[in-house]
C-alpha cells in the first residue's frame, strides 16, 4: 500500500459523517438569539484576554454568479446601491467594534473573504483599508490577504491591492478543466493564470491557489494535468479542498447530483495524485488539504509545532490574534466565546443600521470546551499531540484529561492496527495514510459529538 492511499475497505471503515472542525466546538452548537449587551461585554473583556494581536475578517457576500459546488455565504451580487449600502453598514460595524478594543493592540491579520470581494469596485475596499489604519496600528509583518475569484480579476485591480497593502492573495481556480468549470457554473480565469500570477509576483503579494476535488468528471489523469499546471506557476501555498457536499444546507448543490458524483474511493485516488504531484514537487503537506514551500512560514511552523487555526484557516502563532470579524454571516472568534452576526444580508444590514452590531448566534466556551479545543486544534494542524504537555498546560492531570475529553485509549485499537496513527508515551502521531482520517481521529476527543446527529456533517473521506 502506498505511504497515503487507503485501500477500499479501510475507506468504507472509516468514511463517516463527521464535523470539520473549523471551530471545536463546531459551528452547529451555535445558539440562537445572542443578545448585543453580551457581545459588547465580550468586546470589552477580550482586551485582557489572549492572543492580544487583532486579527480582522470581513466578509463580502456577493458574486456576480453563483456557482453550484459552493459551501459558502454567498449571494447573487445587486444594484450598485445595495454595494454601496453594505460597505457603508460595515464601516459602521467596524467603527461600533472598535469603540469597544484598546486601540494599542496591533493589527497582525486582516482578511477578505466571501462571496467575491474582488468583484466590487476597489475603492470600497480601500475605504475600509483606510478606516482600520485610522484606528489601529499594524505590526510589521501583518498578513492582509483576500479571497479572489480569478474570473473579475484585472492587472489594474492587482496595483490597487498591492497599494491597500495586501501581502497574500488566494485565487479560487477548483480546476483548470473546463468541462468542470461549466457543470459547477463557474467562468474561468479572465486574463491567463499565468499572467495573473506573475503580476501578483511583481507586485510582492504571496499567491495561494485553491482546487477542489471530488466534483463531477473529475478524473485522474485530468486532475494530475491541473495540479501540474498550479505547479509550474509555482505558487507558495496550494489548497486541495474535498468537495464537501451538503445538499441540505446549500440546495443548489443538488443541481450536482444529475452527474455522478465520485465515490469516496475515486475522491480519495483524486487527493493522492495530487499529495503525490505536489510532494514530489518540494511542497510540504499540511493538515488535512494545504500544501506549502518548505520555506513558507505555515510549512516551518508545522515543524516545530506551532501550526494553528482560525475559521480563516491554518496560521502561525505570529500572524493570528483573537478574530473580530465584520459583514453577514462572518463569526468573531474570542479567547471566550464565538460570536456569529446575521447571516441574512438585508436583516444584517438593518440591524448593524440600529444597534452598530449585528450577533445572531453564538457560544460561550467552558473551560473543559478549551481543553478539548486544545487537543483537537493540535491534532488537526499538527498531527499529533502529547497529551502529558497538555495536560500539563491545563492545569490537569492525565487522567482528569481523559475524563474532560471522553477519551480512552482502548478506542485506538482499530485505528493503531490499521497503521494510521501510533499511540506511545500519552503521544498520539497520526501516520501519513491517517492522514486522510484526522476527523476521525479528532471525534475521539469530542464529548459533545452525539452518534445521532452526526448526519448533519460531510463525510470524512
Ligand atoms: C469564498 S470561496 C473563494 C473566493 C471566490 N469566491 C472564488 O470562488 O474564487 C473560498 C474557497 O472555498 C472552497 N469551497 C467553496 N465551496 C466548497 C465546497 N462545497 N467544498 C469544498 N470547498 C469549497 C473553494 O475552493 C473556494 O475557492
Ligand atoms: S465559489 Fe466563490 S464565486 Fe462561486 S459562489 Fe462561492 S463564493 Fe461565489
Amino acid at each position: 500500500m502506498s505511504k497515503l492511499l487507503l485501500d477500499r475497505d479501510l475507506i468504507k471503515k472509516y468514511d463517516q459523517p463527521g464535523p470539520r472542525y473549523t471551530s471545536y466546538p463546531p459551528a452547529n452548537f451555535f445558539q440562537s438569539g445572542f443578545k448585543v449587551d453580551s457581545f459588547i461585554d465580550l468586546l470589552q473583556q477580550s482586551n485582557q484576554q489572549q492572543p492580544r494581536n487583532l486579527s480582522f475578517y470581513f466578509h463580502v457576500p456577493f458574486c456576480p454568479q453563483l456557482c453550484n459546488f459552493c459551501g459558502c455565504n454567498s449571494e447573487l451580487m445587486r444594484d450598485k446601491a445595495t454595494t454601496e449600502r453594505y460597505f457603508e453598514i460595515l464601516k459602521k460595524e467596524f467603527v461600533t467594534v472598535a469603540s469597544h478594543l484598546d486601540a494599542t493592540r496591533p493589527v497582525s491579520q486582516v482578511h477578505w473573504g466571501g462571496g467575491t470581494p474582488n468583484a466590487v469596485p476597489m475603492h470600497y475596499i480601500a475605504d475600509v483599508m483606510e478606516l482600520i489604519r485610522t484606528h489601529f496600528a499594524f505590526t510589521p509583518d501583518a498578513e492582509v490577504a483576500m479571497e479572489c475569484n480569478p474570473a473579475y480579476m484585472t492587472l489594474e485591480q492587482i496595483d490597487q491591492l498591492a497599494m491597500m497593502g495586501f501581502n497574500r492573495i488566494s485565487l479560487g481556480i477548483q480546476d483548470f478543466d473546463l468541462k468542470v468549470l461549466s457543470i459547477i457554473h463557474r467562468k474561468p480565469s479572465k486574463l491567463a493564470i499565468e499572467t495573473v500570477v506573475e503580476a501578483l509576483h511583481k507586485n510582492k503579494m504571496e499567491v495561494n491557489l485553491d482546487f477542489v476535488y471530488g466534483l463531477p468528471t473529475q478524473t485522474v489523469e485530468k486532475f494530475q494535468s491541473t495540479i501540474d499546471r498550479a505547479i509550474s506557476l509555482n505558487p507558495e501555498r496550494i489548497v486541495t479542498f474535498s468537495y464537501a457536499h451538503v445538499p441540505w444546507i446549500k440546495s443548489a448543490q443538488k443541481v450536482l447530483e444529475q452527474h455522478v458524483l465520485p465515490s469516496a474511493e475515486e475522491k480519495l485516488s483524486l487527493f493522492h495524485v495530487a499529495y503525490e504531484r505536489l510532494t514530489n514537487a518540494g511542497y510540504d503537506a499540511i493538515g488535512l488539504d494545504h500544501f506549502a514551500r518548505p520555506h513558507d512560514e505555515m510549512a516551518q511552523a508545522l515543524h516545530t509545532r506551532t501550526l494553528h487555526r482560525n475559521f480563516m484557516g491554518y496560521c502561525t502563532r505570529s500572524h493570528s490574534g483573537q478574530v473580530y470579524a465584520f459583514g453577514a454571516s462572518s463569526i468573531t472568534q474570542l479567547e471566550n466565546a464565538y460570536i456569529q452576526n446575521n447571516k441574512n444580508t438585508d436583516a444584517y444590514m438593518e440591524i448593524i443600521s440600529q444597534h452598530g452590531v449585528a450577533p445572531e448566534k453564538g457560544y460561550l466556551l467552558t473551560e473543559n470546551d478549551k481543553v478539548c479545543r486544545l487537543v483537537i486544534e493540535e491534532l488537526m494542524c499538527n498531527q499529533y499531540v502529547d497529551l502529558d504537555q497538555i495536560a500539563v498546560q491545563c492545569g490537569l492531570t492525565y487522567e482528569q484529561l481523559l475524563a474532560i475529553t471522553t477519551f480512552s485509549p482502548d478506542s485506538l485499537h482499530q485505528i493503531v492496527h490499521d497503521h494510521l496513527v501510533t499511540w506511545s508515551n500519552h503521544q498520539l502521531t497520526v501516520l501519513p495514510a491517517g492522514r486522510m482520517i484526522l476527523r476521525n481521529v479528532a471525534m475521539l476527543f469530542d464529548p459533545l459529538l452525539d452518534n445521532n446527529s452526526t448526519m448533519r456533517y460531510s463525510r470524512t473521506v
